[in-house]
């Protein structure tokens, strides 16, 4: 029988029959490559008319007692976790090269051998040597954790399967090589390959594992999408060069909440947690400045305070410069319009940079007006009261949304030491002692209040 030769796209792993310069199925250019089979694949025919064994069902209300979890006690490692690590769950961690991964999953390979459970640790990228090496800088050569070297997915699986761990860390899924899957470690083949095999078999075996995976250029997991929706947790290491602090974000998490975050620091002994991530993130803030607007974030569950600045100049060019570092520029040139329409502030031949402080990267809409506060701080050359922060979505009528848990943000400023807020009306505010609240119903109405005419 001939055999036919299919392709797939490796950035979301639509499956084609042919060739095409561009994807169907999320529209990119040159992403499609042809496919080595994994197996056998689907069957020719249909199921057919024969028999399978029926299956047992049960009803919803089936008592269930959930599965343990692990804490690692590294606070800010849990809670990314969803609050532990779940048994015979499949994690994938992403980030940037050089970013520390290895170091932060080194670490939490001890944290969880020293609090009971067994722990191997495969590098396919650095020899066992040189991971002892970091593990003796980190201070941790002590820790009850099993190292290997190995690139050889039978081999692993092999010795996973003997050595019962309740943790093994694969670093990285790119490094993998499957014997059956006839293509180079790296290519989409062999990642989806090895991904598959390695979380069936966390499933089938109870054991917890921990894939890396690099990234590629644009910051997404290299090979196929696939890959992130067949494990169960994708955690994102990222933080800026020449910055200090490091952010695990859980994107996907089927035990816990997604967008949570993790804050760690850099050392010199490797990374430490960072418990009140608002005061580092602030850490920098002396005299008022134009500019600089103190947004009120929420991250996951925990509430965030961070610096936004902006520079606004006359641009020379006769395209002026938008450029943005945290946030997304798509909202920046909302917001500008926005300023232009509704409060006739234009920002025409103006350069405009706008920069989240310390490294974070911000989400929320609620970050609308503290980015709208810091623009026009900038343009207008006049610094905010330096205890105040901003908080509050702009649409694009002009009008201001209340964000969601106002009363947990004011909280957070006030436990910083802030005395007042500026927030959209509406909303639960609860009582919040010592913080005077300003509360503009519209963009409008937020420029003369804050500086005067506008
Ligand atoms: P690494 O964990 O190897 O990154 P990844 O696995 O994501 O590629 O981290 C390497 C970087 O971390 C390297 O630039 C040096 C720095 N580092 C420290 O600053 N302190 C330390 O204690 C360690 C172990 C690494
Ligand atoms: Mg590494």
């Amino acid at each position: 029988m001939a055999k036919t030769t299919t392709f797939s796209c490796s950035a979301c792993g639509a499956a084609h029959t042919r060739w095409s310069g561009r994807c169907d199925g999320c529209g990119d250019w040159n992403t499609i490559i042809q496919d080595v089979p994994i197996s056998a694949g689907p069957a020719k025919k249909s199921l057919g008319g024969k028999r399978g064994q029926s299956i047992v069902l049960t009803d919803l209300s089936t008592e269930e007692t959930p599965p343990p979890r692990t804490l690692c006690g590294v606070e800010e490692l849990d809670r990314v976790l969803g609050g532990g690590l779940v048994p015979a769950s499949a994690l994938l961690v992403g980030g940037d090269p050089g970013i520390g991964k290895s170091t932060l999953l080194l670490q939490a390979a001890a944290r969880f051998s020293r609090a009971g459970v067994k722990t191997i640790y495969v590098s396919g990228e650095e020899a066992s040597a040189q991971v002892r090496m970091r593990a003796r800088r980190l201070g941790l050569e002590d820790a009850p954790v099993q190292l290997a070297a190995e690139t050889n997915l039978r081999n692993i699986l092999t010795t996973l399967e003997a050595e019962k761990p309740g943790l093994a860390i694969i670093d990285s899924i790119q490094t993998m090589w499957a014997d059956n899957v006839d293509s180079a470690p790296g290519s989409v083949s062999q990642v989806r390959a090895a991904a598959h095999e390695l979380t069936t078999f966390a499933k089938r075996h109870g054991v917890s594992i921990i894939m890396v995976g690099h990234v590629t250029k644009e910051g997404q997991i290299a090979g196929p999408r696939v890959v992130e929706h067949m494990v169960d947790t994708v955690l994102y290491f990222e933080g800026e060069r020449g910055h200090q602090f490091r952010i695990l974000r859980a994107v996907k998490n089927r035990f816990g909440p997604a967008d949570e975050i993790g804050v760690f620091e850099m050392t010199g002994k490797g990374l430490a947690q960072v418990t009140n991530p608002s005061a580092l993130f602030l850490s920098e803030r002396g005299t008022p400045s134009p500019g600089s607007a103190v947004f009120a974030g929420i991250e996951g569950t925990r509430p965030v305070l961070v610096e936004l600045q902006a520079l606004v100049a006359p641009s020379p060019h006769s395209q002026p410069r938008r450029t943005v570092v945290g946030w997304d520029s798509g909202r920046l040139a909302m917001i500008l319009a926005v300023l232009e329409a509704r409060c006739g502030i234009p920002f025409a031949g103006l350069d405009v940079y706008l920069n989240v402080a310390g490294g974070l990267k911000i989400g929320e809409p609620a970050a609308d007006l503290a980015v709208a506060a810091a623009l026009l701080s900038a343009r207008e050359d006049t610094a905010l009261p330096v205890d105040t922060v901003v908080f509050g979505e702009i649409s694009l009528s002009g009008a201001l949304r209340p964000a969601p848990q106002t009363e947990n943000r004011l909280k957070e400023a006030q436990k910083l030491g802030f005395t007042s807020a500026i927030a959209p009306a509406g909303g639960k505010t609860g009582t919040v002692a010592g913080l005077t609240l300003t509360r503009p119903s519209d963009l409008v109405g937020f420029v003369g209040e804050t500086f005067g005419a506008g």
